[in-house]
Protein backbone atom coordinates (compact mmCIF):
# COMPACT_ATOMS: atom_id res chain seq x y z
CA UNK A 1 0.00 0.00 0.00
CA UNK A 2 2.20 3.11 -1.58
CA UNK A 3 1.16 6.74 0.29
CA UNK A 4 -0.05 9.22 -2.32
CA UNK A 5 -2.45 11.66 -1.71
CA UNK A 6 -5.08 11.03 -4.60
CA UNK A 7 -8.42 11.60 -3.94
CA UNK A 8 -10.01 8.21 -2.62
CA UNK A 9 -13.43 6.81 -2.26
CA UNK A 10 -13.94 4.46 0.32
CA UNK A 11 -17.98 3.32 0.37
CA UNK A 12 -18.74 2.00 3.90
CA UNK A 13 -20.48 -1.77 3.45
CA UNK A 14 -22.80 -0.57 6.58
CA UNK A 15 -24.86 0.82 4.41
CA UNK A 16 -24.84 -3.03 2.19
CA UNK A 17 -26.51 -5.60 1.91
CA UNK A 18 -25.76 -7.88 5.32
CA UNK A 19 -26.77 -11.00 3.74
CA UNK A 20 -24.62 -10.63 0.70
CA UNK A 21 -21.44 -8.77 1.73
CA UNK A 22 -19.04 -10.66 -0.59
CA UNK A 23 -21.37 -9.42 -3.70
CA UNK A 24 -21.84 -6.19 -2.63
CA UNK A 25 -17.88 -5.87 -2.44
CA UNK A 26 -17.12 -6.82 -5.73
CA UNK A 27 -20.03 -4.70 -6.82
CA UNK A 28 -18.16 -1.78 -5.45
CA UNK A 29 -15.42 -2.02 -6.86
CA UNK A 30 -16.62 -2.85 -10.28
CA UNK A 31 -18.46 0.71 -9.79
CA UNK A 32 -14.97 2.57 -9.01
CA UNK A 33 -14.66 2.39 -5.34
CA UNK A 34 -10.80 2.49 -4.15
CA UNK A 35 -11.13 1.34 -0.82
CA UNK A 36 -13.74 -0.72 0.72
CA UNK A 37 -14.29 0.72 4.61
CA UNK A 38 -15.07 -1.68 7.06
CA UNK A 39 -17.17 -0.57 10.02
CA UNK A 40 -16.56 -3.05 13.01
CA UNK A 41 -18.79 -2.18 15.75
CA UNK A 42 -19.21 -4.01 19.52
CA UNK A 43 -22.45 -2.85 20.80
CA UNK A 44 -20.17 -1.13 23.85
CA UNK A 45 -18.01 1.42 22.18
CA UNK A 46 -20.84 2.74 19.99
CA UNK A 47 -24.50 2.07 20.72
CA UNK A 48 -24.64 -0.67 17.63
CA UNK A 49 -22.95 -4.29 16.88
CA UNK A 50 -22.10 -5.35 13.67
CA UNK A 51 -19.52 -7.85 12.96
CA UNK A 52 -16.56 -8.98 13.72
CA UNK A 53 -12.88 -11.37 12.69
CA UNK A 54 -14.63 -13.54 11.30
CA UNK A 55 -16.90 -11.71 9.14
CA UNK A 56 -13.69 -9.78 8.00
CA UNK A 57 -11.43 -12.29 6.95
CA UNK A 58 -14.53 -14.33 4.85
CA UNK A 59 -14.67 -10.34 2.78
CA UNK A 60 -11.28 -10.01 2.07
CA UNK A 61 -11.10 -12.47 -0.95
CA UNK A 62 -14.01 -10.47 -1.99
CA UNK A 63 -11.62 -7.30 -2.00
CA UNK A 64 -8.94 -6.64 -4.53
CA UNK A 65 -7.94 -3.13 -3.21
CA UNK A 66 -7.35 -1.27 0.32
CA UNK A 67 -9.39 -3.15 3.18
CA UNK A 68 -9.99 -0.02 5.51
CA UNK A 69 -11.02 -1.53 9.14
CA UNK A 70 -12.73 0.99 11.39
CA UNK A 71 -12.64 -0.39 14.94
CA UNK A 72 -15.37 1.32 17.13
CA UNK A 73 -14.89 -0.87 20.13
CA UNK A 74 -13.04 -0.67 23.42
CA UNK A 75 -11.20 -2.25 24.90
CA UNK A 76 -9.01 -2.30 21.28
CA UNK A 77 -6.08 -3.95 21.99
CA UNK A 78 -6.92 -7.27 22.40
CA UNK A 79 -8.10 -7.77 19.17
CA UNK A 80 -5.88 -5.66 16.65
CA UNK A 81 -4.14 -8.92 16.01
CA UNK A 82 -7.73 -10.89 15.09
CA UNK A 83 -8.03 -8.01 12.39
CA UNK A 84 -4.45 -8.13 10.51
CA UNK A 85 -4.88 -11.61 10.31
CA UNK A 86 -8.09 -11.29 8.65
CA UNK A 87 -6.08 -9.12 6.19
CA UNK A 88 -6.84 -5.25 6.73
CA UNK A 89 -4.65 -3.03 4.95
CA UNK A 90 -5.43 -0.34 7.67
CA UNK A 91 -6.73 -0.64 11.25
CA UNK A 92 -8.26 2.32 12.71
CA UNK A 93 -8.14 2.98 16.47
CA UNK A 94 -10.50 5.37 17.84
CA UNK A 95 -8.37 7.30 20.49
CA UNK A 96 -11.58 8.02 22.79
CA UNK A 97 -11.33 4.20 23.04
CA UNK A 98 -9.06 3.18 25.99
CA UNK A 99 -6.13 5.04 27.62
CA UNK A 100 -3.33 4.32 25.69
CA UNK A 101 -3.40 5.40 22.37
CA UNK A 102 0.26 5.71 21.91
CA UNK A 103 0.50 1.71 22.66
CA UNK A 104 -2.26 1.00 20.28
CA UNK A 105 -1.32 2.28 16.74
CA UNK A 106 2.19 0.85 17.94
CA UNK A 107 0.04 -2.11 17.93
CA UNK A 108 -1.18 -1.81 15.22
CA UNK A 109 1.72 -1.42 13.31
CA UNK A 110 3.84 -4.08 14.70
CA UNK A 111 1.34 -6.64 12.90
CA UNK A 112 2.40 -4.93 9.91
CA UNK A 113 -1.29 -2.97 8.89
CA UNK A 114 -1.25 0.92 8.38
CA UNK A 115 -1.84 2.49 11.17
CA UNK A 116 -5.27 4.48 11.34
CA UNK A 117 -6.43 7.54 14.49
CA UNK A 118 -9.90 8.19 14.73
CA UNK A 119 -10.75 10.90 16.53
CA UNK A 120 -14.59 11.55 17.64
CA UNK A 121 -16.22 15.08 16.71
CA UNK A 122 -15.64 16.21 20.14
CA UNK A 123 -11.74 15.30 20.23
CA UNK A 124 -9.61 18.35 19.09
CA UNK A 125 -6.42 18.19 17.00
CA UNK A 126 -4.27 18.46 19.98
CA UNK A 127 -5.10 14.89 20.84
CA UNK A 128 -2.94 14.02 17.98
CA UNK A 129 0.19 16.18 18.35
CA UNK A 130 2.43 13.64 19.85
CA UNK A 131 1.26 10.48 17.70
CA UNK A 132 1.64 11.22 14.16
CA UNK A 133 4.75 9.91 13.84
CA UNK A 134 2.54 6.48 14.74
CA UNK A 135 -0.49 7.70 12.26
CA UNK A 136 -0.25 6.16 8.68
CA UNK A 137 -4.16 8.03 8.33
CA UNK A 138 -6.59 10.14 10.69
CA UNK A 139 -9.94 9.67 10.43
CA UNK A 140 -12.41 12.31 11.68
CA UNK A 141 -15.44 11.52 12.16
CA UNK A 142 -18.23 14.00 10.82
CA UNK A 143 -20.92 12.23 12.56
CA UNK A 144 -21.16 10.42 15.94
CA UNK A 145 -20.10 7.21 15.45
CA UNK A 146 -22.40 4.06 15.68
CA UNK A 147 -24.67 4.70 12.22
CA UNK A 148 -25.29 5.62 8.50
CA UNK A 149 -27.23 7.91 7.38
CA UNK A 150 -26.68 10.83 9.61
CA UNK A 151 -26.05 14.37 9.17
CA UNK A 152 -23.12 15.62 8.82
CA UNK A 153 -21.27 17.81 11.42
CA UNK A 154 -19.96 20.78 9.66
CA UNK A 155 -18.11 22.13 12.76
CA UNK A 156 -15.28 19.19 11.73
CA UNK A 157 -14.48 21.39 8.26
CA UNK A 158 -12.44 23.56 10.40
CA UNK A 159 -11.16 20.31 11.96
CA UNK A 160 -10.20 19.28 9.09
CA UNK A 161 -8.18 22.19 7.56
CA UNK A 162 -6.54 22.51 11.23
CA UNK A 163 -5.05 18.73 10.89
CA UNK A 164 -4.20 19.56 7.42
CA UNK A 165 -1.91 22.13 8.57
CA UNK A 166 -0.46 19.82 11.48
CA UNK A 167 0.52 17.24 9.17
CA UNK A 168 2.54 19.51 6.88
CA UNK A 169 4.08 17.33 4.22
CA UNK A 170 3.79 13.93 6.33
CA UNK A 171 2.47 10.77 4.47
CA UNK A 172 -0.71 10.92 6.76
CA UNK A 173 -4.31 9.94 4.81
CA UNK A 174 -7.07 12.15 6.12
CA UNK A 175 -10.02 10.40 6.17
CA UNK A 176 -13.42 11.48 5.81
CA UNK A 177 -16.35 10.00 7.45
CA UNK A 178 -20.33 10.39 7.96
CA UNK A 179 -22.50 12.54 5.93
CA UNK A 180 -20.58 12.50 2.98
CA UNK A 181 -22.03 13.17 -0.10
CA UNK A 182 -21.95 15.30 -3.27
CA UNK A 183 -22.67 18.29 -1.18
CA UNK A 184 -20.09 18.23 1.64
CA UNK A 185 -17.63 16.23 0.00
CA UNK A 186 -16.05 19.65 -1.70
CA UNK A 187 -15.84 21.30 1.49
CA UNK A 188 -13.30 18.76 3.19
CA UNK A 189 -11.73 18.37 -0.01
CA UNK A 190 -11.30 21.96 0.09
CA UNK A 191 -9.83 21.91 3.89
CA UNK A 192 -7.25 19.09 3.17
CA UNK A 193 -9.04 15.62 3.10
CA UNK A 194 -8.07 12.79 0.87
CA UNK A 195 -9.83 9.64 1.76
CA UNK A 196 -13.66 9.93 1.68
CA UNK A 197 -15.90 7.24 3.67
CA UNK A 198 -19.43 7.37 2.30
CA UNK A 199 -21.54 4.61 2.89
CA UNK A 200 -25.64 5.54 2.26
CA UNK A 201 -24.62 8.10 -0.30
CA UNK A 202 -22.73 5.34 -2.53
CA UNK A 203 -25.51 2.30 -1.55
CA UNK A 204 -29.12 4.51 -1.72
CA UNK A 205 -31.13 3.24 -4.37
CA UNK A 206 -28.57 0.44 -6.12
CA UNK A 207 -28.45 -3.40 -4.89
CA UNK A 208 -26.02 -6.01 -6.71
CA UNK A 209 -28.57 -6.37 -9.40
CA UNK A 210 -28.06 -2.86 -10.11
CA UNK A 211 -25.13 -2.11 -9.56
CA UNK A 212 -24.28 0.95 -11.90
CA UNK A 213 -26.58 3.45 -9.55
CA UNK A 214 -23.36 2.21 -7.07
CA UNK A 215 -21.50 4.08 -10.29
CA UNK A 216 -23.41 6.46 -10.24
CA UNK A 217 -23.18 7.33 -6.75
CA UNK A 218 -19.65 7.30 -6.74
CA UNK A 219 -19.01 9.31 -9.95
CA UNK A 220 -21.59 12.05 -8.33
CA UNK A 221 -19.30 11.92 -5.54
CA UNK A 222 -16.06 12.13 -7.09
CA UNK A 223 -17.29 15.29 -9.76
CA UNK A 224 -18.17 17.28 -7.12
CA UNK A 225 -14.92 17.89 -5.46
C1 LIG B 1 -20.49 5.43 11.35
C2 LIG B 1 -19.48 4.77 10.41
C3 LIG B 1 -19.47 5.41 9.05
C4 LIG B 1 -20.83 5.28 8.35
C5 LIG B 1 -20.89 6.21 7.17
O1 LIG B 1 -20.22 5.05 12.67
O2 LIG B 1 -18.16 4.85 10.94
O3 LIG B 1 -18.45 4.80 8.25
O4 LIG B 1 -21.01 3.96 7.91
O5 LIG B 1 -22.21 6.14 6.68
P1 LIG B 1 -22.83 7.43 5.93
O6 LIG B 1 -21.89 7.72 4.77
O7 LIG B 1 -24.19 6.97 5.49
O8 LIG B 1 -22.86 8.55 6.92
ZN1 LIG C 1 -16.56 4.16 9.57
Amino acid sequence: MTFDRSLKIAPSILSADFANFGAECRAIEAQGADWVHVDVMDGHFVPNLTFGPATCKAIRPHIKGVMDVHLMIAPVDAYIQAYADAGADVISAHLEAGPHIHRTLQAIRATGAKAGLALNPGTGIEAVEYLLDLTDLICVMTVNPGFGGQSFIHSQVEKVRKLRAMIGDRPIHIEIDGGVTPQTAPLVVAAGADVLVAGSAVFKGGSVDRPEVYGDNIRAIRASV
